[in-house]
């Protein structure tokens, strides 16, 4: 069933107008949920999006391609920014409010401080992108103090930053509840993924494999199966699917990251590259 909002969306670059309808709205009582994002909207997004209008009276999107969460070498510059689709889909999707500021709203001239939450940004995708994970942290630690809302959603696709806001708001006494959302898959098990679309038809072809090589390795520990060996045969067959490069595949524990023992609940992380495109992708144990 379409929204009753869908139509009404407003666009807002600056944090002063973004609080002025927020506060409006705390005045009719009305509870707010943050969806942060970088655009490239698609379903996994708008599925946060929904998951948002059922628990709270009011949405605001944000769409913000953070340079700080880039390195040197990654794809901040070609990082799709196709404005007015995304608009359209969350105008469609019936989200009340878009934030949308440019760089130099956000980190203005001397802009200095930086939110780093230790041990879980060193690990896995933290150990590939250095300092990604605090550009990450301190842009939805803004993001999150700009808006004042009631709760904020992320998707469990991202696991490891889910855990990471998890940790800062709790440590920082940030008065909002995080929820995480299960990540949302193609018909054949790729999770949705903005940078999807640097595969080539082919690599899409191959691209579904991680996640079945996950789900297998998962089974298998499940199943009393030695973790070592599990993730090493998870290896292996990544490479075989024709991934050029395996970053990392691991079992950790679900909220602290370390390695997951034997009869411990957590989850299998994977980062293994395939052509231009870097996915990333996670399972439960
Ligand atoms: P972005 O990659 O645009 O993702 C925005 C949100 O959508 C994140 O919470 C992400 O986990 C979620 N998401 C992406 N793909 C999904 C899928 N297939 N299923 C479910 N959820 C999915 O993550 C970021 O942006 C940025 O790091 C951000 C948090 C906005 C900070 O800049």
């Amino acid at each position: 069933m379409p929204s009753p909002y869908a139509g009404a969306l407003v666009a807002v670059r600056d944090v002063e107008s973004l609080r002025r309808r927020v506060q409006a709205w705390r005045r009719e009582g009305r509870s707010v949920a943050l969806v942060p994002t970088m655009g490239a909207l698609h379903k996994g997004h708008l599925t946060l999006m929904d998951r948002a209008q059922k628990m709270a009276d009011r949405v605001v999107a944000t769409i913000f391609v953070n340079p700080k969460q880039f390195g040197p070498n990654e794809d901040f510059k070609s990082y799709p920014r196709p404005e007015h689709d995304d608009f359209e889909l969350l105008n469609t999707a019936g989200v009340h409010l878009l934030f949308a500021p440019d760089v130099a709203a956000m980190y203005p001239n001397g802009f200095a401080t930086n939110v780093r939450v230790s041990g879980l940004s060193d690990v896995l995708d933290g150990a590939h992108r250095p300092g990604h994970f605090d550009g990450v942290a301190t842009v939805v630690t803004k993001l999150l103090l700009q808006t004042l809302p009631d709760i904020a959603l992320f998707g469990e696709k991202d696991y490891q930053q889910l855990a990471i806001i998890k940790r800062l708001v709790a440590d920082l006494n940030i008065p909002v509840d995080i929820i995480g959302v299960p990540t949302v898959r193609d018909a054949d098990g790729l999770a949705l993924s903005s940078r999807n679309a640097y595969l080539t038809p082919a690599e899409r072809a191959q691209a579904p494999k991680l996640y079945a090589v996950l789900t297998a390795a998962a089974a298998a520990i499940v199943a009393g199966g030695d973790i070592a060996q599990a993730l090493a045969t998870a290896q292996d067959e990544i490479l075989n699917a024709g991934f050029s490069n395996v970053d990392y595949v691991e079992a950790r524990h679900g909220e602290t990251l370390q390695p997951l023992k034997a009869g411990e609940q957590g989850r299998i992380l994977a980062a293994a590259q395939l052509g231009r495109a870097r996915l990333i992708d996670n399972v439960a144990i």
